[in-house]
């Protein structure tokens, strides 16, 4: 996984917890790398998960929750750092509807060894987005803590529903988002 999603994840900790916790769930973790990530490298994804792990346990928030927040905070940071993704862009089914062949492309010419997930889009119409999730890293409670922030940048309001995919050939997650309004 690229080092700036690490870098991103230990300035939230820092922000929302403390400067102490970074240092705790960086001891807690026992990371090969120590700790010390750098936004252009890549490390395990293992390490992120442990950290992760440890900060659930020390804080008694559960996992999913921790994962989804931090979704939404990193959504965040994306607008800040690469604003010439949402030149254009008018609404939350748009930018989403091109993560795959668009955003995701993008990142893959930044980051050559990026290792991103596939986004299916399965049916989208004006009310409705429905998109497949597929990755054998499961960060789909990330999936879901962007897709919020996204949905919160455009100033939208959308329900989004997560299911596991039962359809032959297509296992995964699949995300339905439905405008409220
Ligand atoms: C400006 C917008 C975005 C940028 C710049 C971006 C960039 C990235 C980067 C750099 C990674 C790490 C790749 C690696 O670790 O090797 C990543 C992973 C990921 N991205 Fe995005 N992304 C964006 C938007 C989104 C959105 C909106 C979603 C979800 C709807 C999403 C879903 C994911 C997920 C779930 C992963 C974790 C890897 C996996 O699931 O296998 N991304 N993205």
């Amino acid at each position: 996984m690229k080092g700036v999603v690490f870098t991103e994840f230990l300035e939230m900790v820092e922000g929302r917890f403390s400067a102490d916790m970074v240092d705790d769930i960086i001891d807690d973790a026992q990371l090969p790398h120590g700790g010390v990530y750098t936004s252009v490298g890549t490390y395990p994804h293992s390490e992120i998960v442990a950290m992760v792990v440890a900060l659930s346990q020390r804080s008694g928030v559960a996992v999913p929750d921790l994962v989804r927040t931090f979704g939404q905070h990193l959504f965040g940071r994306f607008v800040q750092a690469y604003p010439s993704f949402f030149t254009g862009v008018t609404d939350a089914f748009q930018f989403l509807s091109g993560i795959e062949d668009i955003i995701h492309a993008e990142v893959l010419k930044l980051y050559p060894d990026a290792e991103l997930p596939r986004f299916i889009v399965e049916h989208q119409d004006a009310r409705t987005l429905v998109l497949l999730y597929q990755s054998p890293r499961h960060f789909e409670d990330l999936a879901e803590g962007l897709m919020h922030g996204c949905v919160a940048h455009f100033g939208e309001v959308i329900r989004i529903e997560r299911e596991a995919s039962t359809t032959a050939g297509a296992t995964g997650q699949r995300f339905t988002l439905t405008r409220q309004a």
